[in-house]
């Protein structure tokens, strides 16, 4: 049994990240995603809203849970059993990033390995914070997020 968690602050999901849980779900038994809860960060939404609205969109995926971490995401892929950490990679800029975080996972724990799925080209350019910055200025985000998180960014802002 495959078990993969695919970590991030998802603040919220975009449809970058739908594209990687759709591809991860086909490669791997399992996919939990695993929302974050980082102390340093001020999210737009709380935890419980983004679970809710990641478990609202992939409830069609068979093979994929949804849960949140505080603490090391190491700690949290011990406790599921799991030892695949999935990335995503949109462009170059991401990477510098994406392989600090995976060597230091990797010198903690070297049975965990980080597998990076690479995004479909629509979205190389999105990220949770443009979706913010465009919502928060009541522009249009339909393309760029599930209609459910444009209906949420809506009450917010
Ligand atoms: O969507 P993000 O903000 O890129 O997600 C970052 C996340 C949550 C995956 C990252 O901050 C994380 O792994 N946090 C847990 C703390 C941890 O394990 N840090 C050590 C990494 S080497």
């Amino acid at each position: 049994m495959k078990t993969a968690i695919y970590p991030g602050s998802f603040d919220p999901v975009t449809n970058g990240h739908i594209d990687i849980i759709e591809r991860a779900s086909k490669i791997f038994d399992k996919v939990i995603i695993a929302v974050g809860d980082n102390p340093e960060k001020k999210p737009l939404f709380t935890i419980q809203e983004r679970i809710d609205m990641i478990q609202d969109i992939t409830r069609n995926i068979k093979n994929a849970e949804v849960g949140s971490f505080k603490g090391l995401l190491l700690d949290y892929a011990k406790k599921k059993d799991a030892r695949i950490i999935i990335r995503g990679l949109r462009a170059v800029s991401d990477f510098e990033f994406e392989f600090q975080r995976a060597l230091l996972n990797r010198k903690i724990n070297g049975d965990v390995e980080t597998v990076f799925i690479m995004t479909k080209e629509d979205y190389v350019y999105l990220n949770s914070s443009i979706v913010k910055e465009i919502a928060m200025f009541n522009g249009p985000v339909k393309k760029l997020v599930p209609e459910i998180v444009e209906k949420k960014l809506k009450e917010k802002f």
